[in-house]
């Protein structure tokens, strides 16, 4: 079976390679296996192939990146009760998407609703787990609570806008003035375009709660201006250093925990897809080689556009 993977930390055209790999057999009696239809590429597999998360976790190379993708179990292990053989399921294992088989824990997978394409299965995963956890586990917002999303038009900013739909709370955003019908058109209360005004200026002091949901935490300036005096700000990347905070706040990073299910959340997104309440925005789909991996991954260390880069077999 195809499989791409990672020979070393480095550029992307430097240390992808196409490898043919055995099937391996099933780890454990909760493990399944299952045929890969589709899957995402993250923010987060160009910091780890650049070598940024090693000193959290190193790898074997070579390696396979991937944890975010969708496809159909084709083994299980004898303790697997949850599914059978031909399930449709999306997967969220540590690693190792990017190809075309993958054996995980049972655990890892849920089934994949009849209406939600391979591409939106895959495009779900990371992002929607983010933005289900950080809004119904972390911040829980009271009703009337003004919640601003910063990178609202983003994998998660965009999740992050629907779920708080849910719930009663005043919801103001921004993101880029190209993008600005697609995060109206989900539902926010008051939108402000980063490239068109003053956004610290337009929210000045208005929100109980800030979320910078932009890639690389861009707009921590704008985003403690927002911020009422004593409010919760939040960044999915970096926290503004402590000496750079310019007022006094709740600062707190939020990132995958174990305290959190992603099952749970990845069941509880698939049953608001499965009632149309929630939509998965995909910006590109690629067919697998190398030269698409690569090109994927340069996309993305740039300004991709808006929406999930994905790979379908
Ligand atoms: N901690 C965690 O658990 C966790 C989980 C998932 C993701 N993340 C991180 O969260 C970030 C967002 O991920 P994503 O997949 O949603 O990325 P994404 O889809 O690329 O979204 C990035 C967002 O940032 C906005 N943006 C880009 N440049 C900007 C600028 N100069 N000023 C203000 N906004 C700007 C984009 O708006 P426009 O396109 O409209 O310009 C877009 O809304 C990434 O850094 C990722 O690593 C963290």
């Amino acid at each position: 079976m195809k499989r791409f993977a990672i020979t070393s930390f480095g550029d992307a055209e430097k240390v992808f390679q196409e490898i043919e790999a055995a099937p391996r057999e099933l780890t454990t009696p909760r493990h399944i296996r299952v045929a890969i239809k589709a899957f995402a590429v993250n923010p987060y597999d160009i910091a780890f192939r650049k070598g940024e998360m090693s000193p959290k976790r190193l790898p074997n190379f070579p390696y396979v990146l991937g944890k975010d993708a969708a496809g159909i179990v084709t083994e299980i292990g004898e303790e697997v009760t949850q599914f059978t053989v031909g399930d449709p399921v999306i997967i969220h294992p540590v690693g190792g998407a990017y190809g075309e088989e993958i054996v995980l824990p049972g655990h890892k997978a849920v089934l994949k609703p009849e209406n939600m394409s391979w591409a939106e299965a895959a495009g779900l995963v990371t992002p929607g787990i983010t933005a289900y956890h950080l809004v119904t586990h972390f911040l829980k917002p009271p009703p009337k609570t003004i919640v601003m999303i910063q990178g609202a038009s983003g994998s998660v900013g965009s999740l992050l806008v629907q779920l708080l739909k849910q719930l009663d709370v005043v919801i103001l955003a921004s993101a880029s003035s190209a993008n600005k019908s697609f995060v109206e058109a989900l539902g926010v209360d008051r939108f402000a375009a980063y490239d068109k005004e003053d956004v610290g200026a337009a929210f000045l002091n208005q929100a109980d709660i800030v979320i910078d949901a932009t890639k690389g935490g861009r707009t921590s300036t704008s985003g403690m201006a927002i911020m009422k005096t004593g409010g919760t700000y939040v960044a999915l990347n970096r926290l503004p250093e402590e000496h750079a905070r310019t007022k006094s706040g709740i600062y707190r990073q939020f990132g995958p925990s174990p305290e959190y299910d992603d099952a749970e959340a990845l069941r509880a997104l698939s049953h608001l897809f499965a009632n149309q309440q929630l939509h998965i925005n995909i910006a590109q789909i690629f067919t697998p080689t190398l030269e698409t991996i690569v090109q994927s991954h340069h996309l993305l260390e740039g300004h991709p556009p808006n929406g999930k880069l994905i790979f379908e077999w």
